[in-house]
């Protein structure tokens, strides 16, 4: 080879290996368990947007459809590190740390105003910072929403109604307990349900609007009711030894753009709502708008008492969820 060719050759050689390295971002694996589209995945995609525009070091890769498994089992690998990042429902969250049932306590919101006020305050990031005792970095709450109850069986107006429904609830000891009390028969399982509500293993499920439109659960079920029974929202989480193990500013720019992407999240869900209730009554589903609400709270009044709440750690954080 002459030496032109040869300094060309390892010319090349260095621009190819130069942009290789720079080009060489860190994967950060993120777990949910819905579908591209839906509210666990706009926030998932805004942050992937976000950290990917602000950051050359960086590229998040979304696991979605549960192709990870259970949001339990996402939760598993957070805490383990082979998974770096995920938004997980509330719900399930309570197995790992009992205190995080707080947030899932019935009837506790009112409004998103109170809702906002609550997990953006104090009470908010006193539990973001508790998830660090399980191995997890807490860094904002995106949004699930209120949820409704929907069946196959009857319209359900009062909590009699209830009476004997074979419901799904999250993988969550709270749902459980609090379906229990409802009257209804619950079985935890993780997500997603289609198939089960199709069978008629399960008569009944309970999940905010944007679930039951996206996921066309008004294909098999017939009847919903607005029961608004618990506000559910999604924390955003880090393996915390990965998070802490990063640059302080690439720490703070992960942060910022997570929470930016919660209430870029927060904002969608609330928009869309009024029309996925509409979508839902065109597709057929029977509505009860104004059920028997005064029932179903008398019925869960006792909820407090369970062994459930009787932990010093949920007791050190309840009263500052209800004030
Ligand atoms: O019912 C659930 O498991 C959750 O609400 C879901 C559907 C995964 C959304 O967060």
């Amino acid at each position: 080879m002459s030496r032109k060719a040869l300094s060309a050759f390892l010319m090349l050689c260095f621009l190819v290996g130069f942009f290789s390295v720079a080009d060489a971002r860190e994967t950060i694996k993120l777990g949910v368990v819905t579908k591209p589209g839906s509210a666990q995945n706009i926030c998932a995609e805004k942050f992937k947007e976000l950290l990917e525009s602000r950051s050359d070091k960086y590229e998040v890769k979304i696991y979605h459809s549960a192709s990870l498994g259970t949001e339990t089992e996402i939760l598993q690998q957070i805490q383990l590190g082979t998974v770096q990042m995920g938004i997980i429902t509330s719900g399930p969250f309570d197995v790992f740390l009992p205190e995080a049932r707080v947030i899932d306590y019935p009837f506790l919101f009112s409004s998103y105003e109170e809702v906002d006020r609550v997990l953006d305050g104090e009470p908010g990031r006193l539990l973001l910072k508790r998830l660090e005792r399980v191995g997890f970095k807490g860094l904002s709450f995106s949004e699930n929403g209120f949820r409704h109850l929907t069946n196959n069986k009857r319209p359900v107006h009062s909590v009699d109604d209830v009476k004997g429904l074979k419901i799904r609830v999250m993988e969550s000891v709270l749902h459980k307990e609090l379906w229990r009390l409802l009257g209804a028969n619950p079985t935890p399982m993780g997500w997603p349900i289609y198939t089960e509500l199709q069978q008629g293993t399960i008569d009944a499920q309970e999940n905010p609007l944007w679930v039951i439109w996206t996921y066309k659960l008004y294909e098999v079920q017939k009847y919903l009711t607005l029961t608004h029974h618990v506000y559910s929202a999604h924390i955003d989480i880090a393996n915390l030894k990965w998070f802490n193990g990063l640059p302080p500013e690439d720490q703070k720019l992960i942060e910022e753009c997570m929470i930016e992407a919660a209430h870029y999240q927060r904002r969608w869900n609330r928009q869309n709502e009024a029309t996925f209730l509409k979508n839902l009554k065109e597709a057929g589903m029977i509505v009860d708008e104004h059920p028997d609400l005064e029932s179903f709270r008398a019925r869960v009044k006792g909820i407090r008492e369970l062994d459930i709440f009787r932990a010093k750690e949920v007791q050190e954080l309840l009263p500052l969820f209800l004030r």
